[in-house]
């Protein structure tokens, strides 16, 4: 670490980025702590007016991504580190260099061996096998995962594919579904709205299904800006509203999703997708507090909790199996499978259920062998229990 004057990292960052060698700078470590600017990341981009620098502004709520000329976007980067950012790291091609600005205003300079890759976009020859287009495709653009280029931005390619492997996961379900009329899907704790966006386009414009979507989300402020993505998309029949999982009143679901919805909350979506007499139910569960704080395992299985993380995997796979065990018993086909590979998330287990009409499933015999997988761990109740008076 040396101390510097900071025109020794910016002349670097110049040299960097016209030698066309940057691949990420972020700048951390807010000076005012109350601001609402968490960080800025930038990246460069080619655009039709040329090579650009992408300042992406992310704040508590929202992310604003803006483009400059590269002039600008130094000179901009130069006064958020002299009034808003304490830290800047800088990942080029060639190495990573650290800038840090000390409360004394003195400045400290560190570079290290690169550790990122060399920035990729996604061509088209990439994305052509993908379900969910991106060219055109008004709502990637404003969710932030395409550039002006409709092409794929380097850091949302995981997200990116991430959406259409879920596409893909869920298309063999979707073009069996019986209901084709007036499909209304309701996506539970909708969040950002990639997923919802995602499932809306490929029913409506893939499968050409008449649909009509409801995203629910009891952030203000997501709902706002999903529902302006929408009118811009010019989804119609898409909204999204401000609204508990457990109250917010619905037409008929034909299609239930619930993704990373917290704890219980994944239990008030897959309930309300059982009243709803819903023909597919998907969630992909979050945390699982409320199996976890129910175990009062007393017998030979009691050192399966006694450690904290296995504590907490035992109670995922307790809460997902008897999930998908009352899916049964309630008449549905049930899969649970990876959703996404480990390496991107740990909440990447799937159920899906669809309904099979006429079905006559043992719904005392499920009901009794769940009544046996609680009795080992000596838990009462399952909340989905509770939420269906079993
Ligand atoms: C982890 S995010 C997942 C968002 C989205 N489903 C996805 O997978 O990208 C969970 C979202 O559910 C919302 N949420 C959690 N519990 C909820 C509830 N009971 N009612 C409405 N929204 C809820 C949160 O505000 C958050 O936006």
């Amino acid at each position: 670490m040396i101390h510097i004057n900071t025109k020794t990292f910016f002349d670097k960052l110049q040299l960097i980025v016209e030698n066309k060698e940057l691949i990420k700078l972020q700048l951390t470590g807010k000076r005012e702590k109350s601001s609402d600017l968490k960080k800025i990341i930038v990246t460069a981009v080619e655009i039709k007016k040329g090579y650009c620098l992408n300042f992406v502004y992310r704040h508590n709520t929202k992310d604003i991504t803006k483009n400059f000329d590269i002039s600008e976007g130094i000179e901009l980067i130069e006064k958020a580190m002299a009034n808003e950012f304490y830290n800047a790291e800088l990942f080029a091609k060639t190495e990573n260099v650290n800038l840090i600005i000390l409360p004394n205003e003195k400045a400290q300079l560190k570079s290290s061996q690169p550790t990122l890759q060399a920035p990729t976009t996604f061509t088209h020859d990439k994305v052509k096998d993908r379900l969910i287009e991106p060219f055109e495709n008004i709502y990637l653009r404003e969710l932030g995962i395409t550039n002006a280029n409709w092409e794929i931005r380097r850091e949302m390619s995981d997200k990116y594919k991430q959406i259409n492997k879920y596409i893909e996961l869920l298309a063999p379900y979707l073009t069996e579904l019986t209901v084709t009329d007036s499909l209304h899907f309701a996506d539970m704790g909708s969040g950002k709205g990639y997923l919802t966006f995602a499932l809306y386009d490929y029913l409506s414009n893939n499968l050409k299904l008449n649909t009509h979507a409801t995203g629910v989300e009891f952030r203000e402020d997501l709902v706002w800006t999903c529902n302006s993505i929408a009118r811009q998309a010019g989804f119609e029949n898409l909204i999204f509203v401000k609204g508990t999982i457990e109250k917010t009143e619905l037409e008929k679901i034909d299609i239930l999703i619930a993704l990373h919805a917290c704890d219980t909350a994944t239990d008030d979506a897959i309930f309300r997708g059982i009243q709803s007499d819903a023909e597919l139910i998907v969630c992909a569960p979050c945390c699982h507090k409320q199996i976890r704080k129910a175990f009062n395992v007393t017998n030979e299985l009691s050192n399966v909790t006694k450690f904290g993380i296995l504590k907490e995997r035992q109670a995922e796979i307790i809460t997902d199996t008897i999930r998908a065990m009352i899916l049964e018993a309630h008449g549905y086909k049930t899969n649970v499978f990876e959703f996404i590979p480990l390496e991107h998330t740990p909440k990447n287990v799937m159920i899906v259920g669809k309904k099979v009409r006429n079905a006559s499933p043992d719904k005392q015999g499920i009901l009794k062998n769940i009544a046996a997988i609680k009795q080992v761990f000596g838990i009462e109740k399952h909340y989905l229990e509770t939420l269906l008076g079993i």
